[in-house]
């Protein structure tokens, strides 16, 4: 049995977040049909991890989610008739949760959720060495994650995984979401679809009409919040600068990955994404409206030569890191 964090009295909204997430990566849910982009991206990540570890390796899976790469990971470990110890840390119930249920039947699988409350109720990330109490890793992976860690926090997070690893450990991540000078012109960015959503809905009239029908000061906190969930993308050398100055080396991997069209409306509908057009009701509501955003969206990319009527070609970015 898995061990470690277990949701506690969670609502209907928040399992219905989760499972829209995994069936965002899974056709129906099944974990044996990975959606292309999820399969063809962690395949990749999976292939730079396998040569690193070895029986009874201590793996970290950092922004773990649904539990996709960690997914994709264990099945590769298991066609090899490997064990390994498996750490999931991720901060949002709602996901990890579903990453819990999947695989609550699994030993030597245990989870920690990352964030804490303070007596005060302020929310705070939990530090990875504590997290792994004083334990180090061989491996540390992170997955479709280091693009949502805010820059001014790149460097410290940085410096918890060096600390976290063995002095031979690696820490391998991808991003779909990151600048980088070689992006090739046909490519665009993971969330640049729903980021342009975002923008086609700033001028949708009914939310128009709700915003202004709340103060200010509220409208510009309830806006900030909408802006965070798809953070204009940084340049992936804020990532590679802060694992330099802690003493990694670096090895840079890249792969263009097509996103289908039915695989983006998928992705963009799962409740916590499609927040993007609050105050839009959820329901028929925000659902018609991202749809029409959407279409417009990827036929705005394909037409920039980025994609074709059936998917956008999304750019990812591979780091394999050691401890000079
Ligand atoms: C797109 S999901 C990736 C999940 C999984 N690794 C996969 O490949 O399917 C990104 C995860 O990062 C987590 N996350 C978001 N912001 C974070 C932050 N600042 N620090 C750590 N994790 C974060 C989210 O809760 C989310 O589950």
């Amino acid at each position: 049995m898995a061990t470690g964090w277990e949701p506690d009295r969670i609502s209907e909204n928040e399992i219905a977040d989760g499972e829209a997430y995994h069936r965002a990566l899974y056709i129906n849910g099944d974990i044996g049909r990975p959606a292309n982009w999820h399969g063809e991206s962690a395949e990749r990540l999976v292939q730079l991890v396998v040569p690193n570890i070895k029986e009874g390796s201590l793996v970290v899976d950092y922004g773990s989610g649904t539990g996709g790469s960690a997914i994709e990971l264990l099945k590769e470990v298991e066609k090899r008739g490997m064990e390994i110890s498996l750490v999931l840390i991720d901060p949002l119930v709602s996901w990890f949760s579903k990453a819990r249920d999947l695989l609550k039947g699994r030993p030597n699988v245990h989870f920690e959720l990352s964030i804490e409350k303070d007596d005060s109720g302020k929310s705070s990330f939990r530090r990875l060495e504590d997290m792994l109490g004083g334990r180090k890793a061989d491996v540390i992976i992170s997955s479709s994650t280091m693009h949502l860690v805010p820059k001014r926090a790149i460097r410290d997070l940085a410096s918890q995984f060096s600390s976290s690893l063995k002095e031979d450990g690696v820490f391998i991540w991808d991003s779909g979401d990151l600048e980088s000078d070689f992006r090739p012109d046909h490519s665009a960015l993971l969330h640049d679809p729903y980021r342009a959503v975002r923008e086609i809905l700033r001028h949708d009239e009914i939310r128009a009409t709700r915003l202004s029908e709340m103060s200010n000061e509220d409208v510009l906190q309830h806006e900030g919040m909408l802006d965070r969930i798809f953070p204009g993308p940084y340049s992936m050398d804020v990532i590679l600068d802060a694992l330099s100055a802690v003493g990694f080396s670096s090895e840079i991997h890249d792969e263009v990955i097509g996103f289908s069209n039915d695989d983006a409306e998928r992705f963009a509908m799962v409740p916590r994404l499609s927040e993007i057009a609050a105050p839009l009701l959820p329901g028929e509501e925000r659902d018609e409206a991202i749809r029409g955003a959407l279409k417009i969206a990827l036929a705005e990319i394909a037409e920039q030569g980025k994609g074709s009527h059936s998917e956008y070609r999304s750019h990812w970015v591979y780091g394999v890191h050691r401890l000079r």
